[in-house]
């Protein structure tokens, strides 16, 4: 069986090319790096991982590619929008590079894990001069060393299952919520996702491996955290330990510190009774929910290999919401799977109709080289599709006001995350339940718990004034 750690002589090998470069960088002004996402929140936090060992590698960072000495995309190969962007955006880079040939350019994700995708940048974009994929990440020291040395393209790309990489720097984003990756990969091949092809099999870390990250972000002040997964729920399933996702999250809600956990992303045909149980019982685990359908008629599931019909996930939805009635809920759609006839898609319609989402992530379906569903004939055409997604936003709108506005009237205990974008007079923060919600009030309040009257409602916020 292949080795499920990168072991440790090979971490500390990746350290020495970070402590070479750090020298190297040490000479002259501060060298910047800059790294864009695109994409989930693993990828964040993938790329949280990159910055660190920049930050290890002697860089500071910025902001504008202008300013860069080196720039990283981080890419995402889930639709194919994200990877016109990123084809759209690496294309400027050329003009900084011509200006400033010692710019080094990287690209790594998702993305690369696509042959004809790889293979096209590297004969098209020459001014890219790193290549890394999902796997080899923790290889990053190492292929800059080469660039910067040699002055030679480095590319670093696998395709095997992954083995982990644990003890990469890390430098988190700011704020209230620190993001942990408690598993990789996907088993499960929905037809239509690319996923298990670009990030391998389910690999669960260890759960202690898992606690002292906890206990890390928790000792730095952060005050709620989100586990990260692309089934969240089969967490353990490939580990001897005996833990499952249920008992996981008791565990991390035993850490001091730590007042909210957050989790993503279920999948219906795995969300069991006993974690009902803890979102019911344990208090610090939040009474929300994701818990994505993808489409409401059964003839599209099945095609979708979902392994569930409408009817187990409402039994489903009913249950948690028998065990906690105020549990917020999400989910993500998607519109146009090729299959899909209006009449399918009148079942989607009438399941988000009837399930009362908080909020929905709706996507049109975007046809992935190598899935099952990329061999399928399109039933609707593009003009019927859109039709039907702005159909489908109309009604969720409509949903989603008529939710926040029963919250009008109430107060609730909101960790205040931040100042607005568009407004440095309004902090933001959330409800237990992720409700985003708007206030007036002093910058001292951003990271604290405070307790908020509901004066009115929008539809993606809610309006509220700052109990005394
Ligand atoms: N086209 C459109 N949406 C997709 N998703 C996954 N694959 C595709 C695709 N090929 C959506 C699913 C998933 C979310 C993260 O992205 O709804 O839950
Ligand atoms: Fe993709 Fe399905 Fe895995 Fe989610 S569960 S990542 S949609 S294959």
């Amino acid at each position: 069986m292949a080795e499920k750690h990168i072991s440790a002589e090979e971490m500390q090998r990746q350290v020495a090319f970070s402590e070479k470069l750090k020298e190297l960088n040490a000479a002259g002004r501060e060298k910047k790096a800059l790294v864009v996402t695109y994409g989930c929140q693993q990828n964040e936090n993938d790329s949280e991982r990159i910055r660190g060992i920049l930050a290890a590698s002697g860089y500071g960072f910025c902001e504008k590619p202008e300013e860069a000495d080196i720039i990283i995309y981080n890419t995402c190969a889930v639709r194919e929008n994200a990877e016109l962007r990123v084809f759209g955006n690496l294309g400027a880079l050329k003009l900084i590079k011509r200006k400033k040939p010692e710019l080094v350019i990287g690209i790594c994700g998702c993305m690369m894990q696509q042959k004809h995708i790889a293979d096209q940048i590297k004969k098209k974009y020459k001014h890219v001069d790193i290549l890394f994929g999902t796997h080899t990440l923790y290889t990053l020291p190492e292929l800059i060393w080469q660039v910067v040395t040699q002055g030679q393209r480095s590319v670093h790309i696998i395709d095997s299952d992954g083995a982990i990489a644990e003890e990469i720097p890390i430098v988190r984003a700011e704020g209230v919520t620190a993001y942990i990756s408690i598993m990789f990969g996907c088993n499960n091949f929905c037809s239509y996702c690319i996923v298990p092809y670009v990030r391998g099999r389910e690999r669960s870390r260890d759960v202690e491996d898992i606690l002292n990250e906890v206990r890390d972000v928790a000792s730095k002040g952060y005050k709620e955290i989100m586990l990260l997964g692309q089934n969240v729920n089969s967490y353990g399933k490939d580990l001897q330990s005996g833990i499952d996702f249920s008992d996981l999250l008791n565990l991390v809600s035993e850490v001091d510190g730590i007042e909210r956990i957050r989790f993503m992303t279920s999948h219906p045909k795995d969300f069991s009774d006993k974690l009902i149980d803890v979102i019911a019982e344990n208090k610090k685990v939040c009474r929300q929910m994701h818990l994505p359908v993808q489409a409401g008629s059964n003839a599209v599931l099945e095609k979708m290999n979902r392994r569930y019909t409408r009817e187990s996930y409402l039994e489903k939805i009913k249950k948690l919401r028998a065990r906690v009635p105020d549990v917020t809920l999400t989910t993500d759609i998607i519109v146009g799977f090729p299959t899909e006839t209006q009449s399918d898609f009148e079942e989607t319609l009438s399941l988000i109709k009837e399930v009362r989402y908080d909020s929905i992530y709706s996507f049109i379906y975007s046809k992935r080289v190598g899935t099952p569903a990329a061999e399928m004939d399109f039933v609707m055409d593009e003009a019927q599709i859109h039709a039907n997604f702005d159909r489908l936003l109309e009604a969720q709108n409509q949903i989603s006001r008529e939710i926040n506005e029963s919250y009008v009237g109430k107060e609730y205990d909101v960790i205040i995350e931040g100042k607005s974008k568009t407004d440095e007079n309004i902090l933001t923060g959330r409800t237990e339940g992720g409700k985003l919600v708007h206030i007036t009030g002093d910058a001292s309040l951003i990271g604290q718990t405070v307790r908020v009257y509901i004066a009115s409602a929008m539809t993606w916020y809610l309006k509220g004034e700052l109990k005394k």
